[in-house]
């Protein structure tokens, strides 16, 4: 069974989302860890601290997994069109997280180069589109830090509201809280 198509089309010609390839951890580990994206990413995300190989190989084998056995998780990679050429890049990841019933939780984040091209909100829209149709979901949440004004505003962009529930998220050996953001498909 496999409803993942290999390539997901945006309303955007320079965005287009790529479904993930265990082969390619190797690309992803170097865009995690190239030093301006992981100084950016690091700021809000935990897990991208000392990321190496082996997480970004076990990342991408668990994404794969649940993608392949009807799982709980979909993931998409980010490509996006160099500003100077015509060739694409490696510039991100959206995933879909925790699916029950008809929610899920969504996350993402986007290289520092590529920030503020409306890529986050265009491949939310995206791969929440998709997951309508194959999973049947109404809801999706998104448990943003308090401080993090760049993914509040993808939030409010999406149409999502801020609740006053917080989730606690564990990442290699680390907790940390955030708000719940609720987006109501309609
Ligand atoms: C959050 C993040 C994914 C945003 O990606 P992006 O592709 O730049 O987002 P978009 O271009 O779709 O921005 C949508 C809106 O969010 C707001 N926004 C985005 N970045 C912002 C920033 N740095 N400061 C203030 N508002 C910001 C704006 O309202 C923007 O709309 P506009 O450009 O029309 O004004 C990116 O900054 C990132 O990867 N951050 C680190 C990881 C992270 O925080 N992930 C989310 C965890 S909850």
């Amino acid at each position: 069974m496999n409803d993942y198509p290999r390539v997901l089309e945006t309303p955007d010609p320079t965005l287009y989302l790529q479904r993930p390839r265990v082969l390619s951890s190797l690309l992803l580990h170097d865009h995690i860890t190239e030093p301006a994206n992981n100084a950016h990413l690091r700021q809000t995300e935990p897990w991208a601290e000392d990321y190496t190989w082996g997480d970004a190989y076990g990342d991408t084998v668990n994404v794969c997994r649940s993608m392949k056995t009807g799982g709980d998780m979909m993931q998409y990679w980010l490509m996006g069109a160099d500003r100077q050429d015509a060739s694409f890049h490696l510039a991100g990841r959206v995933t879909l997280y925790e699916h029950k019933g008809t929610e899920a939780y969504i996350g993402y984040h986007v290289g520092v180069t590529d920030c503020r091209r409306g890529f986050a909100t265009t491949a939310s829209q995206r791969i929440v589109e998709h997951a309508r149709g194959m999973w049947g979901i109404n809801t999706v949440l998104l448990a943003i830090a308090e401080g993090n004004v760049a993914s509040q505003g993808v939030a409010r962009k999406l149409g999502a509201l801020p609740t006053e529930c917080f989730k606690n998220s564990a990442s290699r050996g680390q907790v940390y809280t955030r708000r719940v953001w609720r987006w109501e498909l309609d």
